[in-house]
Parts: C-alpha cells; sequence; structure tokens
C-alpha cells in the first residue's frame, strides 16, 4: 500500500470519529478536496505531490479534532509530526518539510518556502473553487488572483 494510502486510512478514522455529521463531511470534502489541489499545484512547480498531498491531508486535523481554530496551524504542524513519527512514512527531511507547511499554512499575506506556499495557495484555491457562488475572502484575494493567472484561468468577476 502506498504511504498516502496509508495516511488517508489513518486520517479517515479520525475523521469518523467526527459526531457531528455535517463537519464531518465538511472534513472530508475540505481535506481530500486541498489534496488534490495540492497535487495539480505541485505538478506544475516541480515539487513532490506526494509530500503535497501529504501535508494537505493533515493541515486542518487539529482543527477538526479539537473544534477550534486557534492557533491551528502551529497546534497541526505538533500534532502532524507526532502521527508521522508514529507512523513512520515519512524521513526525518519529509517530516519537516510537511510540518513547516501546516505550521504556515494560515499565514496567507507572507512568503514562506516552495511547499508552504503550495500548501496556502491548495487551501485558497479549495475555499475559492468548492462553492463559487461564495465571494472570495479578502484575505486571500491576492493569493488566489495570482493563482489564476498561474493556471490560465479567468478569475473572480
Ligand atoms: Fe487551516
Ligand atoms: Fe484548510
Amino acid at each position: 500500500m502506498g504511504r498516502l494510502k496509508d495516511l488517508r486510512k489513518y486520517v479517515n478514522a479520525k475523521l469518523n470519529k467526527m459526531e457531528d455529521e455535517d463537519k464531518r463531511l465538511g472534513a472530508v470534502n475540505h481535506l481530500y478536496g486541498v489534496s488534490l489541489a495540492a497535487v495539480m499545484i505541485a505538478e506544475k512547480r516541480g515539487l513532490d505531490p506526494e509530500i503535497a498531498a501529504m501535508a494537505a491531508m493533515l493541515h486542518d486535523l487539529y482543527a477538526y479534532k479539537s473544534g477550534s481554530y486557534d492557533d491551528h496551524a502551529q497546534k497541526g504542524a505538533e500534532l502532524a509530526r507526532k502521527i508521522l513519527v508514529k507512523l513512520e512514512l515519512t524521513s526525518e527531511e519529509e517530516t519537516d518539510i510537511i510540518c513547516s507547511a501546516i505550521a504556515h499554512h494560515d499565514d496567507k499575506y507572507s512568503v514562506d518556502g516552495p511547499m508552504d506556499e503550495l500548501l496556502k495557495d491548495a487551501d485558497v484555491i479549495h475555499h475559492c473553487l468548492n462553492d463559487v457562488s461564495k465571494p472570495v475572502k479578502d484575505k486571500e484575494k491576492a493569493r488566489f488572483e495570482s493563482l489564476c493567472r498561474e493556471f490560465g484561468m479567468e478569475g473572480p468577476k
């Protein structure tokens, strides 16, 4: 079994413990949606698509488990490290890359490393394209416009 599949098995088991069905489905939709967007961006930018997908699968897990978005990026990175060390799916370097991306994913205004930027962008793509009838959030506008240029999409009207 591939390591992404192994990680998804673990994440699915955690998500299945969420009692509220709508929240659970929302969490599954978001993590898998960001994961797909992350792979597309990785392929476009020449980054590792498997690491991108793994970072995406873990990026908001802390918030879903705890029910709180307070400091969820930093706490999410700590949780991701525990999970990755336990599952032994990644090298130390890969674990650091994934945890850095998760720690930075809520800093949408700043520019960080390539995998950090990839995860922020994948998160923005899912926020903006999951329901195009919803307005793009102010803090995601510049990033979404730049993604539209990168992917040759018309973008927000
Ligand atoms: Fe988040
Ligand atoms: Fe997210």
